[in-house]
């Protein structure tokens, strides 16, 4: 006897249809799985057969083969029980078979029958909608996130629940699609807490208006990541397409919250600097996506620069260029977005001391050459707003707050949909200008792109339509201060 369901593999952030075929023959019982399941997958053997005796359910006493087609892709993971048990169930006919069509299934089993929800969700019922299946039967708590991919998810506690409703004797309660609604303010920081610092407020502006490379420099205590974490709430809110293609992402990466799967505003990640290439730039089994494609379409911010080891640093380059990270795998590419914003902070010198006029800097040359050494030339030319953050004045710390939030992003919104609707050229003296300065200060191909892209960012903020000479004089004293040099 056989019988067939459906599930997705996940390759990186895409799904694959797997199929799963249970055989049931005469000889010795037992169960044997093939077709290149990783461990936790064969492991799906014992749970699947706990949790049909707590169902109530019968477990054939037959020889049972489980087939994971196709058998060339590996398949990983703990998603695929239930789909196993579907199919046992139905090749022993404990419900109709024809009942389980136009139904794709995705889920973990406990050992006492419950369904427990796994990561990918959104992925695997976008996958299910393409290859035209309408129903997709999953946890109860990952519902509202199979909802999102336009496919009519059929919540389950419990093993028994599914087949009730196989057997047509129990009808799921139906699952709307989330919509979060406004995010609550709280959860946001706010501008209007930090004083002083107009210069930095500036570029934190430019930087959120034309979704700019970021780089704060200065002492210590001066709130250089207070300034980056304010970030994410002046950038323009997700559209909707946007909002789901970072959801797969942090579905894959089983960071989703149950109850507010969507995500609608920009994400903020913030790794440690002592993460490793892996966790920046994905990788390991599956594979995962790292903080890069986890900062898809927001901010990737690393504090103290420096810090991080020099091979992740490098590993940055690549993505930062092209928006995407390939990981190789045996069969075949993972193809990771990383189009995130990077805003960096960091002090002058190891000790600190050096851009502040009150101290003196103690390191050593040695010290110094090694803190140099760390950033290269070329990662430093990404940055296209390098901004030396000096120490607030006593009457700039005692006075008010600043602007707060709501009323930058407000411009800074403005200012986006002008730098993507309208034509803003270059005046005759700014193109003069920038030739003359591609000539005095080492500036690349690249740097001169990234100018140009900075006064365009100016002037739409200007309400300008045109990029003048003073846009493209204040895009350059953003490039690469002299005081960065040691
Ligand atoms: N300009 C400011 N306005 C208001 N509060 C500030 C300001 N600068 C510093 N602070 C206070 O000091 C704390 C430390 O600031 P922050 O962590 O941003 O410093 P930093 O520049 O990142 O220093 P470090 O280089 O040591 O990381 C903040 O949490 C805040 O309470
Ligand atoms: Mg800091």
């Amino acid at each position: 006897m056989l019988a067939r369901t459906v599930t997705h593999a996940l390759v990186g952030l895409e799904a694959r249809r797997v199929e799963v075929e249970a055989h049931l023959q005469n000889g010795v019982p037992g169960l044997a799985i093939v077709g290149l399941a990783d461990r936790a997958c064969q492991e799906a053997k014992h749970r699947v057969r706990s949790s049909i005796a707590s169902a109530e359910l019968e477990w054939p006493q037959r020889r049972i083969t489980v087939n994971l087609a196709p058998a060339g892709l590996r398949k990983e993971g703990s998603g695929f029980d239930l789909p196993i048990a579907l199919a046992i169930l139905a090749a022993s006919r404990q419900f109709p078979v024809d009942r389980l069509a136009s139904h794709a299934a995705i889920g973990e089993l406990a050992l006492d029958g419950r369904v427990r929800p796994v990561a990918g969700v959104l992925a695997a019922a976008e996958g299910a909608r393409r290859a035209g299946i309408s129903r997709l039967v999953c946890a109860a708590e990952s519902a509202a996130e199979a909802a999102l991919a336009g496919v009519e998810p059929i919540p389950a506690r419990h093993l028994a629940e599914v087949v009730g409703y196989l057997r047509g004797e129990y009808d799921p309660p139906a699952v709307e699609p989330a919509t979060n609604g406004a995010v609550p303010p709280e959860t946001q920081l706010d501008l209007k807490d930090v004083r002083g610092q107009e210069r930095a407020r500036r570029a934190l502006e430019l930087a959120a208006a034309g979704g700019h490379n970021l780089l704060l420099a200065g002492p210590p205590g001066i709130g250089k990541s207070m300034l980056a974490r304010r970030l994410p709430g002046i950038l323009p809110p997700l559209d909707r397409d946007e909002a789901l293609e970072v959801t797969r992402i942090h579905s894959v990466a089983g960071l989703l919250s149950r109850e507010r799967p969507l995500i609608e505003i920009r994400p903020f990640r913030a790794p440690h600097h002592s993460a490793s290439v892996a966790a920046i730039v994905g990788g390991g089994s599956g594979p995962r996506p790292g903080e890069a494609t986890l900062a898809h379409r927001g901010v990737l911010f690393l504090d103290e620069l420096p810090e991080f080891h020099r091979p992740v640093l490098e590993s940055l380059r690549q993505p930062l260029e092209d928006g995407f990270i390939t990981v190789a795998r045996a069969e075949g590419r993972a193809v990771f977005p990383s189009r995130f914003q990077l805003v960096a902070s960091m002090n002058m010198c190891p000790c600190g001391g050096r851009g502040d006029a009150g101290a003196d800097c103690r390191c050593s040359q040695q010290r110094l050459a090694a803190f140099a050494e760390k950033l290269s030339r070329a990662l430093l030319d990404r940055f296209d707003l390098v901004v030396a953050v000096p120490r607030p004045r006593a009457a700039e710390l005692s006075g008010g707050g600043g602007e707060p939030s709501v009323a930058v992003r407000e411009r800074v919104i403005e200012a986006r949909s002008r730098l993507t609707g309208t034509q803003i050229d270059r005046s005759p003296g700014a193109g003069a200008l920038l030739d003359r300065a591609v000539e005095r200060l080492p500036l690349s191909g690249r740097g001169r792109a990234r100018v140009a892209r900075v006064a365009r960012t100016i002037a739409a903020l200007a309400g300008s339509t045109v990029v003048d000479e003073e846009h493209l004089a204040e895009a350059l004293a953003y490039r690469s201060p002299k005081e960065l040099a040691v």
